[in-house]
């Protein structure tokens, strides 16, 4: 059994958890699910497991073994989704990312997203997307929305075990098929990861309530963006929540400052785009790359661009793509 999925890039940001055990985000969110870049998850049920849990045997992660941390964290999410009908099994494991893994790309994203998506189809759970949104986002706040293709939103939801805390689906992808070019300007990973970046700023930063309280506003106006295709007030609204976050991050202590030189340089260079009257706005995750999102044919025009500036090792291009799938049977 194969199961696909793919990153997805918050246009109005996650950051901070209202419940860090349970990963419930504190704040809405709402992504663009990506095309090109994917991740191809591979799962073999071998015989019963020996006690009544499922045992994951072998995790292989672009082709090497990954630590036993992993395996067990997996190995744990899986359980969870068992509905123990029949004897538990045990499962060999292989997922190939293709774009590289851990380097700012939203690879933990589409990593769980084909995870519970195989796992579910695997263990013959026949959960609703909804409810494998919420398995994924205990992996990851942020993969429960590749389980959707084209454009999604994340609710905060209010319950305590977090059951309104899922992913839905917005605007499909070829509704509105917007070109995304993605300037890699460092190829370390990052020092700080979102969770714990995440709690330091929650616990830390003076802006974190005000992030909070104005969230439901801007989620609604990009809501409203989409549903119009208003590109400029997308860009105006995808800017903002992405400046934002960065200012509430850089306000923690110590804060968090996930940019380097060609980071600061695309994001000025986009602005210059679009004074010029090109179609294109920039988002920044917890990382110093650059995704430069932009209007249908823009993205050319864009990549030439971005690709002269210092500092920029890698380019990469993408559409908008599909939700998580199974692609084959066996
Ligand atoms: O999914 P996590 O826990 O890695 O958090 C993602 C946080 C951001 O990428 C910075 C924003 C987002 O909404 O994706």
């Amino acid at each position: 059994m194969v199961a696909q999925a793919h990153p997805n890039i918050a246009l109005i940001k996650y950051w901070g958890k209202r419940d860090a055990r349970l990963n419930l985000p504190a704040v809405g969110s709402l992504s663009i699910t990506l095309s090109q870049l994917e991740t191809c998850t591979r799962i073999a049920r071998h015989a019963a497991a020996p006690d009544d849990c499922v045992y994951i045997d072998e995790l292989l992660l672009d082709g090497a073994p990954a630590e036993t941390e992993l395996r067990t964290r997996l190995q744990t999410l899986a359980n969870q989704m068992w509905r123990n009908n029949g004897p538990p099994p045990v499962l060999a494991i292989d997922t190939h990312n293709n774009f590289p893994t851990a380097a700012g790309l939203a690879s933990s994203a589409s990593g769980y997203a084909a995870l519970v998506t195989g796992l579910d189809s695997i263990l013959d759970c026949h959960y609703d997307d909804s409810e494998l949104s919420t398995f994924a986002r205990i992996g990851s706040g942020s993969a429960a929305r590749s389980l959707y293709g084209g454009f999604v939103l994340m609710d905060k939801g209010l319950q305590e075990d977090g059951s309104d805390a899922i992913a839905r689906p917005l605007l499909g992808a070829d509704e509105w098929p917007l070109d995304v070019v993605i300037a890699v300007t460092s190829t370390t990973s990052k020092q700080t990861s979102s969770t714990d970046g995440m709690e330091r700023t929650r616990a830390t930063s003076p802006f974190f309530p005000a992030w909070c309280a104005g969230q439901e506003t801007d989620l609604a106006a990009a809501s409203s963006a989409v549903r119009a295709r208003d590109f400029d007030q997308l860009a105006d609204l995808s800017e903002y929540s992405c400046l934002k976050m960065h200012g509430l991050m850089m306000a923690a202590q110590p804060g968090l400052l996930y940019w380097n030189a060609a980071t600061l340089a695309c994001l000025h260079e986009i602005r210059a785009l679009r004074n010029r009257g090109v179609g294109v706005f920039f988002t920044v995750d917890a990382g110093p790359q650059v995704k430069a999102i932009c209007a249908p044919g823009e993205g050319d025009a864009v990549a030439a661009i971005l690709g002269e500036i210092d500092g920029v090792i890698t380019l990469h291009r993408a559409g908008l793509g599909e939700g998580a799938r199974v692609v084959a049977a066996r």
